[in-house]
């Protein structure tokens, strides 16, 4: 996955823009029967609108697919993206890649970045870090946020009394996640406009076509986000409160602590790693429910269902499309080579849909006793913030659905985002 999006953290931007630059190759892949290339990315409509009809032809085909135009490796089983995921050995590093390999051409900023977030971490940074960071995000429990989430989404809500129609993604999925990092990270109510702006802006970077105005926004939310969280930063170890930003000061494992340079850049990543995925999944959680009725009402007349139908959601309309690792000696994925330095991408999404796991894998069925899926990675980069985000979507789904008894889509066509590696639609306009 490559969903850092600023450039502090990492810039995406190079990555969108080759792929678009690199349309007329992956036309030329559409006259192969097997899809690869840019079929195999959200430039791809078919991909976009029904990706299965994609995972289907290659799982049939080839599972462990050589991807000629990307220079990747491309996984579509559920056991083989199970075992990479899990493989400690496999690197995350794209400095750490083979020159022309996937991860390599599409990251050459986070390769050059000397501030890689633990994304793109190996050990021992990466473990060094995240202990640090998970020391103090796990500290305040996600129960105790419970009740600022629902008091955010019910405000969000009250917004909308009265309108005939709305667009629940840019008035309710998108500003809820903001708003709840912009909490627990700390960031005061009167800097909250800025905040949400920077954090909105921020979304633009995983943009395919960027402007020379687009460019110049991003570069003034990077420059806005560094100044706003290095004062922050100084003003908390001056007096701590009791928010995120103080408790990843405070942090220690044996004597060792984290740098301004390192909150700076983690501030970045949960802001990222956390808005836009979280948006999609309220998103596609809204969608699912409202296009399968009686998975509705069964959700409306038995509320304890909610885990399950955030959980269903994961596994069907997950907002993370891949991730990628890299070998660093020679391996062989089912028979097939790949070299040190050479990229292999799992098809999160395609693991939750892959029939040898599940049975009917289309079929939206809130009470599937097994939900196995891939949305949140796996192996040492397993998302750090999916207990959040799960607890976001359920309360956003649960305060939606208690104030709209009679909530259905408005009639307007649904289009995907094309943001690479990202998997939401762009707009849901319903009715109350
Ligand atoms: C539905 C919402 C979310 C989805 C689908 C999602 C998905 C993912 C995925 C696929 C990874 C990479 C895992 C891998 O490569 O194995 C990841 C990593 C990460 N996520 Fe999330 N994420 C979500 C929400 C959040 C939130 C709310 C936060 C925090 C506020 C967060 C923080 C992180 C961090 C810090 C990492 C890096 C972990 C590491 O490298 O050790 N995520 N996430």
């Amino acid at each position: 996955m490559v969903f850092q999006g600023l450039p502090l953290v990492e810039v995406p931007v190079r990555r969108a823009r080759l792929r678009v630059d690199n349309g007329g190759l992956g036309g030329s892949a559409m006259d192969q029967s097997v899809p690869t290339g840019l079929e195999l990315t959200v430039f791809d409509a078919v991909f976009r609108e029904r990706p299965h009809e994609r995972f289907d032809a290659l799982r049939a085909a080839e599972p462990v697919h050589e991807d000629k135009v990307l220079n990747r490796l491309v996984l579509t089983r559920a056991v083989d993206i199970a075992a990479l995921l899990k493989d400690r050995s496999l690197s995350v590093d794209p400095s750490k890649s083979a020159p022309g390999s996937f991860s390599a051409v599409m990251l050459p900023d986070v390769a050059a970045s000397p501030d890689k977030s633990i994304l793109f971490l190996d050990d021992p940074d990466h473990r060094r870090l995240r202990g640090l960071v998970s020391k103090a995000f796990n500290a305040r429990s996600i129960d105790s946020l419970r009740p600022h989430i629902a008091a955010i989404a019910d405000a969000l809500l009250d917004a909308l009394a009265g309108r005939g129609e709305f667009d629940l993604i840019a008035d309710y999925c998108s500003p809820l996640p903001i708003i709840v990092i912009a909490e627990i990270l700390g960031v005061d109510t009167a800097d909250r406009a800025d905040f949400r702006r920077w954090s909105q802006g921020s979304a633009q970077a995983f943009s395919p076509v960027k402007s020379p105005e687009t460019i110049a926004l991003l570069e003034a939310n990077r420059q806005g986000l560094e100044a706003y969280f290095s004062r922050v930063i100084a003003e908390r170890r001056a007096a701590p409160r009791d928010d995120l930003i103080s408790a990843m000061i405070a942090a220690e494992t044996d004597g060792d602590r984290m740098t301004t340079r390192e909150i700076v850049v983690m501030c970045n990543l949960l802001l990222i790693a956390g808005n836009l995925t979280t948006t999609d999944l309220i998103g596609n959680a809204v969608l699912a429910l409202l296009r399968n009725p009686d998975q509705l009402a069964k959700l409306r007349a038995r509320p304890a269902l909610m885990p399950a139908a955030v959980e269903e959601t994961l596994r069907l309309d997950p907002p993370v499309t891949d991730t990628v690792r890299t070998p660093l000696c020679p391996m062989r994925i089912d028979g097939v080579e790949v070299p040190a330095g050479g990229s292999v991408d799992a098809l999160l999404m395609a693991g939750g849909l892959d029939p040898a796991l599940h049975a009917d894998p289309l079929r939206f069925d809130i009470e599937r006793a097994d939900k196995t899926h891939f949305a949140f990675g796996g192996g040492l980069h397993f998302c750090l913030g999916a207990p959040l985000a799960k607890a976001e979507a359920e309360i956003a789904l649960e305060r939606l659905l208690a104030r709209f008894p009679r909530l259905a889509l408005a009639g307007r066509p649904v289009a995907r985002n094309i943001t690479p590696s990202f998997n939401g639609v762009e707009a849901l306009w319903v009715t109350p």
